[in-house]
């Protein structure tokens, strides 16, 4: 493989025809409301993180404008800085509940995509606090500073996380009984039921897109995801230690979750307006052992040994139909892939830093955190 692999190509190319028209009525409803204006201005809050870097570069490849509003909480920001040149691409360091920061943000846009909060079970049961500060009252603060401002689509990001634990021979859909086990999933399904009960109130349209864990390379890699961890473990020649091998979990390529917010950005407004979709798909449905399996097809002399019961029991499948039929969407990306690209960078010296800068790398630490009062600091603006 080499870096062409990882440039996401438009795709609405290979939909039906019927679909096609039905996304240039809703590309002239857009233009309509914006002074007929073609152009999609999009904010993505929470933009300089993991998925917020890739989808960064997938919407600017859409040719669409970018603006990112983040506070940096992983003193991450040299994520974005391959950005800051694109005349389409601006940056902000601000807080989503922080109003002031976020109208400097909102001016032109027409769309927000929502990503910003303390992504994961152990940051959120580590930092307690700030993840009630940041994932419940920024998030709702920011959600109501939304309303009003004649926005077009606002999509919210949440996670398949809300399952919690499930039979193993039950698939869960949109419909299925939400019992969050960690603080991080209880935030999102506490911000799922406000949004939703927003409907009649709200000048927007809101999306909830419950992502499957990511994998796959983008500017700010995670490597605490599975996907990501396993194959730079055994890609560096460590010991790999798994965990309860046997549960299943839904997974989805950073690329392809860039793919399905570009689909619901384009999609009639009636089809995900107040709409909830699991994201992910069917082959990326899989057990540890079976990435585990992947990953030693590549690098058969990998050291792999299992351990039972970890801390983390979570277990669940997700019904992806809805997502396939409505918006028509099916990964374009497998977990190989994604553990191909990742073997890759190691071996040509992209992750040589990951052990000296491992909050970059992660969400372990808040070393951003505490500086991100913007009454305090100076905000940095970057904008083209
Ligand atoms: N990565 C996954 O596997 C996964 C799976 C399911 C859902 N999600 C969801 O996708 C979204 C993005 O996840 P990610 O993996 O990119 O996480 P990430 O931690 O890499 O990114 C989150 C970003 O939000 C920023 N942020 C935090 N608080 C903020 C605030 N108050 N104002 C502005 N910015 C703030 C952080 O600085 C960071 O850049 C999250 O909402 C997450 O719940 C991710």
């Amino acid at each position: 493989m080499n870096s062409k692999d990882l440039i996401l190509k438009h795709d609405n190319d290979d939909l039906p025809v019927a679909v096609r028209n039905t996304i240039a009525d809703e590309a002239a409803r857009v233009s309509k409301l914006f002074d007929n204006s073609d152009l999609r201005h999009v904010l993505i809050i929470g933009g300089a993180g993991y998925i917020g870097g890739a989808l960064s570069s997938g919407l600017l490849e859409r040719g669409m404008q970018v603006r990112v509003l983040d506070l940096l909480a992983y003193d991450h920001g040299a994520a974005i800085s391959g950005f800051l040149m694109d005349q389409n691409y601006s940056f902000i360091r601000g807080d989503m509940g922080n109003k002031a920061d976020l109208e400097d943000a909102l001016d032109g846009i027409t769309d927000v995509v929502i990503l910003a909060g303390l992504v994961g079970d152990p940051i959120t049961k580590k930092f307690p606090d700030e993840a009630h500060a940041i994932n419940d009252l920024a998030l709702k603060a920011c959600i109501d500073n939304l309303n009003g401002r004649g926005l077009n689509k606002v999509i919210f990001v949440s996670t398949c996380s809300n399952y919690g634990l499930i039979e193993d021979n039950v698939l869960a859909d949109e419909n299925f009984e939400l019992s969050p086990l960690s603080l991080y999933a209880k935030s999102k399904v506490q911000a799922e039921q406000y949004l939703l009960s927003l409907k009649g109130n709200t000048d927007f349209h809101p999306t909830i897109l419950r992502f499957a864990t990511a994998f796959g390379l983008a500017p700010r890699m995670r490597f605490d995801l599975t996907v990501n961890e396993f194959t730079r473990e055994v890609a560096t020649g460590n010991e790999l230690v798994v965990y309860d091998a046997h549960t299943w979990r839904p997974y989805c390529h950073v690329r392809d979750f860039t793919r399905l917010i570009g689909r619901v950005l384009d999609f009639p407004v009636e089809l995900v307006s107040f709409e909830v979709f699991n994201a992910g798909g069917d082959e990326n449905n899989h057990t540890k052992q079976s990435i585990v399996d992947l990953i030693l097809s590549r690098i058969p002399e990998a050291q792999v040994s299992y351990k039972a019961n970890s801390s983390d029991p979570r277990n669940y499948r997700v019904d992806i139909e809805k997502v396939r039929r409505i918006l028509h969407f099916v990964p374009a990306y497998s977990i190989a892939d994604g553990i191909d690209e990742i073997v890759w960078a190691q071996r040509v010296g992209l992750l040589d830093e990951v052990e000296a800068r491992i909050n970059f790398y992660g969400n372990y630490a808040l070393p951003g955190f505490a500086k991100t009062d913007s009454t305090q600091t100076p905000v940095l603006e970057v904008v083209s």
